[in-house]
C-alpha cells in the first residue's frame, strides 16, 4: 500500500487537518498533565536535516520521545547523501528501518522523489517551496487565541517563500482571506495565487484591517548570496508598530522564527503584547506529535 506523505499542506484535506487540530488539543492537554502517552512505543522517526534547524529538529525529537518513539537524526554532511547516493536509494533503505520519515531540504522535486521510494509516511520538514509542518504550527495557534480562522484576515508582509507558500495553501483550504505584501520583484509565482488571496504594493494597506500580521526572514536558507540586495529591496517591508496599528486592535503578530529584529520585524512588534511567537513556537511540538500519530496509526480517537 501507498503510504500517506505530508509534502505540502493542501496534501490533507481540511477535515483531515481539523482531525490534527482535535489530536493537537487532547495530546497537548495530556502533555501539560504530565500523563504518560507512548503510542509510538517501539517506533522510529528518521529525521534528514540538509539545511540548519533549532526548532524543527527539537519538535521532532522530543516529540517523538514523548509519544513513546526513537528519533535518529541525519545531516547531509555526515551521511552518504552528502557524497552523491540517489535520494530513492537513500529512501529504499532509510524506509526499511523506520517508520515515518522527515526531511528538511532544498528543492521540493528532491523530497517528492524520495517521498515516491519510501515504504513509509515522509513528512516535509521544509522545502525551498514549502513548509507544511510551520502552517500546522500557525493556524492552530490563531484557532487557540482567536478561534477558527475561517473568514479571518491574515497579511504576509515581506518574501514570497517557502512560508508564504504554504499559507496561500493553507488560505484556500481554511477559507480565509490573505493579503500578501511583496517588494517589486519578488512577487507570488502568479501559478500559487489563488481567489482567496490579495496583493497589495503598499504592505501598509495589506496589513489594514487584518487579523493576523506575519512575517519571515528576507533571506531563506539556500539565497544567502542575495543578502545584501534584499536588504536594500526589503527595507520598507519592515512590521513595525505603525504597521500593527493599521491591523484590527486584537490582531496577532507571528514570526515561523529565527527572526532579525531590526529587518523583517521591529523589537516592539515581536516582544510586544500582539506577539504569539513563543506559543507559535511550542505549538510546533504539540501539532507535530498529533502528525506523527496521524501518519504512523492512522485516525485515533480518545
Ligand atoms: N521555524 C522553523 O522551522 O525553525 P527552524 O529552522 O529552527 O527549524
Ligand atoms: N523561510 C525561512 C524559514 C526558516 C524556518 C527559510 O527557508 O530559511
Amino acid at each position: 500500500m501507498t503510504p500517506r506523505h505530508f509534502l505540502q499542506f493542501r496534501d490533507f484535506t481540511r477535515e483531515e487537518h481539523e482531525h490534527l487540530f482535535a489530536r493537537t488539543r487532547w495530546i497537548k492537554d495530556r502533555f501539560k498533565r504530565y500523563e504518560r502517552y507512548w503510542p509510538l512505543e517501539d517506533r522510529t522517526l528518521a529525521m534528514i536535516f540538509e539545511k540548519p534547524s533549532t526548532r524543527t529538529r527539537m519538535s521532532f525529537e522530543a516529540g517523538m520521545h514523548q509519544l513513546g518513539g526513537a528519533a535518529i537524526y541525519l545531516y547531509t554532511r555526515d551521511s552518504q547523501l552528502g557524497r552523491g547516493e540517489p535520494v530513492e536509494d537513500a529512501a529504499q533503505v532509510i524506509s526499511r528501518m523506520c517508520d515515518v520519515i522527515m526531511v528538511r531540504t532544498f528543492e521540493q522535486d528532491i523530497i517528492d522523489r524520495f517521498a515516491g521510494s519510501s515504504r513509509v509516511p515522509v513528512i516535509n520538514g521544509l522545502t525551498n517551496e514549502y513548509h507544511p509542518c510551520q502552517i500546522l504550527a500557525d493556524v492552530y495557534t490563531y484557532q487557540e487565541h482567536r478561534g477558527p480562522i475561517r473568514g479571518r484576515t491574515v497579511a504576509w508582509i515581506g518574501d514570497s517563500n517557502n512560508v508564504c507558500n504554504t499559507w496561500l495553501q493553507a488560505a484556500q483550504l481554511f477559507d480565509f482571506k490573505l493579503n500578501i505584501s511583496t517588494p517589486p520583484g519578488y512577487e507570488v509565482e502568479s501559478e500559487r495565487l489563488n481567489s482567496n488571496c490579495e496583493s497589495f504594493r503598499d504592505p501598509m494597506t495589506a496589513a489594514r484591517g487584518a487579523d493576523l500580521v506575519t512575517t519571515d526572514v528576507w533571506t531563506s536558507m539556500g539565497f544567502e548570496a542575495e543578502n545584501e540586495e534584499r536588504r536594500r529591496d526589503f527595507q520598507d517591508w519592515q512590521v513595525d508598530a505603525d504597521m500593527m496599528r493599521a491591523a484590527k486592535k486584537e490582531a496577532l503578530f507571528m514570526h515561523c522564527l529565527p527572526a532579525h529584529r531590526g529587518e523583517e520585524v521591529a523589537a516592539e512588534v515581536i516582544d510586544g503584547p500582539q506577539s504569539v511567537v513563543w506559543d507559535e513556537a511550542e505549538n510546533r511540538l504539540h501539532t507535530q506529535k498529533a502528525l506523527l500519530e496521524f501518519l504512523v496509526l492512522g485516525k485515533l480517537s480518545g
